[in-house]
């Protein structure tokens, strides 16, 4: 059923027209400046992009391929000069390097991919953590010299902490106290913490191994779960430690959230496994009426859950280092959903229901290592991929991407997952009881089901008001601006799909106009959009476009040579590349 909405839209800005090209639009009255491409140098001895004599070197001192999280701290409370941190989740081979066709362990067995290409890619995942600063004349631009600039690798020296640092599953040839690990990889949405540090998900770090594991290994179901043993990528060829049948313990220590403190350059970032090891797609939380911080969590595989993480200690706002290990001890919960509109959060923790000896658990390490199997045997609710999850600080209502799931069949339907061959995917809006986030129950309903409402057989439900351009497709990324509003990103569309590109847009969430959905923003041809972020005064917002000009048909992947666009450069030789952006109002003001 369409709901009717007459209310007063919360949203002014004029809506873009949906559709697909070579080129990003946003909507009329603002401006798009591109502020970090893939390549570009970030620091003051950094070498100019060439894509045909890229190494290793150059990359780490260079931005980072495919952003999707980003976030903004203030310097001195200004929202118009700050840290920017940006992650990179993975990387493109087929439109990075000239000659290398897609590659994958079915086809090629990655046959294209030198040691050089594969360190390449390397050190263009992991993060960025820039110094930015807005002139008079409204633009951004780095601050070069900045001494807070950072490039984070697949290299880059980490810490494991919390309850599973140190176990022996966590145990390496390279590290015999399974404390420390190099790298963060396929780092997809994250968070930003009230103490000023970043919180970064590692998401399908299944791709990235390579090899077959002993027989009889103890991790056998483990990596099952998690999709591990069909390499998306070469690295395991050229390094011991991505290939399980020489490590098998590597892949233990990826999956978590990592904490980085973009404030000082050189600490090490934490890779905190009181927070679940899973497909982590992001960590967005707030902190409770009690002054616990309080973590959302998805799980990003179809069937899979939705978690959140409490504090046991309180946020002290008054004494920053007090906060450095406050997610170290907390309680993990994965959530159900009942029929009734009702539904519950169930501990994740050592001893407590199934999660026993009985069932191969023999400590809160165990329980970490495989979430997964902890949430199954606790009848957790699965969804159709959980995506990013943001709580609304001014109603405290937790809004949850679920993108899509087009294996769910009619007898999997669920009151919380109500489509079959879900394509479009859906939110769910979450309210904990008392709003106490760190209540065990919560009421919940469905805000929208995605797709276009003028085909009756999608069962889309946008409100009326939804306009031809307005409804959307796959939610994936989220942000709450500073009015309480909800905005969404979106991955998945393209001329085949939806026929429209990715892009951002704008659904009311309260009153009469709830569910009514608006287009401000569209990608290029092949990318995805991701960010989004706003500053505390809503007048920048930062985006990412993700993978620009990368195939939609597997079967004819694009390349180097022929990419579907080259934006944002459009020069010939030049390949896409991956950016992030800021949206300003021209002559100013906020984004409404
Ligand atoms: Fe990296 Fe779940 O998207
Ligand atoms: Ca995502
Ligand atoms: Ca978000
Ligand atoms: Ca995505």
């Amino acid at each position: 059923a369409t709901a009717k909405a007459a209310g007063k839209p919360s949203f002014d800005f004029i809506e873009i027209e949906a559709g697909v090209d070579q080129t990003h639009h946003v909507a009329e009255g603002y401006d798009t400046q591109i502020l970090f491409r893939w390549g570009d140098p970030i620091f003051p001895d950094a070498p100019e992009f060439d894509p045909l004599a890229q190494t290793a070197e150059k990359q780490a001192k260079q931005f980072g391929y495919n952003s999707d999280y980003i976030g903004f701290f203030p310097i001195e409370g200004s929202p118009d000069h700050g840290l920017l941190v940006c992650n990179h989740e993975y990387t493109n081979e087929e439109l990075m390097f000239p000659g290398v066709e897609l590659q994958d362990s079915k086809t090629a067995a990655f046959g294209k991919m030198t040691k050089d290409l594969v360190d390449i890619e390397m050190a263009a995942h992991g993060g960025s953590v820039l110094e930015i600063r807005r002139g008079a004349d409204g633009r951004w631009e780095q601050v070069k010299d900045s001494k807070y600039t950072r490039r984070i690798t697949a290299e880059t020296p980490m810490a494991i902490t919390g309850p599973a640092a140190g176990h022996d599953r966590l145990k390496t040839s390279a590290d015999a106290a399974g404390k420390s690990v190099h790298g963060m990889i396929n780092n997809c949405s994250g968070g930003i913490t009230p103490w000023g540090t970043w919180l970064s998900g590692e998401e399908n770090t299944n791709g990235y191994f390579w090899g077959k594991l002993p027989e009889g290994s103890v991790e056998a179901a483990n990596f099952k779960r998690l999709g591990i043993g069909t390499p998306a990528y070469a690295w395991g060829k050229f390094h011991d430690r991505f290939d399980i049948s020489k490590e098998p313990n590597e892949p233990n220590r990826f999956g978590w959230i990592v904490e980085i403190d973009p404030f000082d350059p050189t600490s090490t970032p934490k890779k905190r496994t009181a927070l679940g090891r899973f497909k982590h797609e992001g960590a967005a939380g707030l902190t409770n009426k009690d002054g616990r911080y309080v973590v959302y969590l998805g799980d990003d595989e179809r069937f899979d859950y939705v978690y959140k993480f409490v504090t046991d200690g309180k946020v002290d706002p008054a004494n920053r280092a007090a906060n450095a290990d406050l997610l170290d001890s907390g309680t993990l919960y994965v959530a159900k959903y009942n029929a009734d509109g009702t539904g519950q959060w169930l501990p994740v923790v050592y001893g407590q229901g199934p999660l026993t000896e009985a069932n191969g658990f023999k400590s809160q390490a165990d329980v970490l290592i495989e979430t997964r199997r902890a949430g199954d045997l606790l009848g957790a609710t699965k969804m159709d991929r959980p995506e990013d999850i943001e709580a609304n600080p001014k109603t405290n209502r937790v809004y949850v991407m679920l993108t899509n799931n087009n294996k769910r069949t009619v007898e999997q339907i669920d009151s919380a997952n109500p489509r079959a061959d879900n394509k479009f995917g859906h939110i769910v809006e979450m309210l904990p009881d008392d709003s106490d986030h760190a209540s065990t129950k919560f009421a919940w309903e469905v805000l929208v089901r995605c797709g276009d409402p003028s085909v009756a057989e999608v069962g889309s439900t946008f409100s009326s008001e939804t306009t031809k351009n307005g409804w959307f497709g796959m939610p994936d990324n989220c942000a709450v601006d500073s009015e309480g509003r909800l905005w969404v990103s979106t991955d998945g569309n393209n001329a085949k799909a939806t026929g429209r590109a990715d892009g951002l847009w704008a659904i009311e969430t309260e009153g009469e106009m709830r569910g009514t959905s608006k287009h401000f923003f569209r990608v290029p041809t092949g990318a995805e959009m991701c960010g989004p972020f706003f500053t505390s005064n809503d007048e920048s917002l930062f985006l990412a476009v993700q993978h620009p000009g990368e195939s939609e048909d597997e079967k004819k992947p694009a390349t180097f040579e022929a990419p579907l666009t080259r934006w944002p450069d459009f020069k010939d030789g030049m390949p896409p590349r991956p950016s992030v952006l800021v949206i300003t109002k021209k002559g100013g003001g906020k984004i409404a």
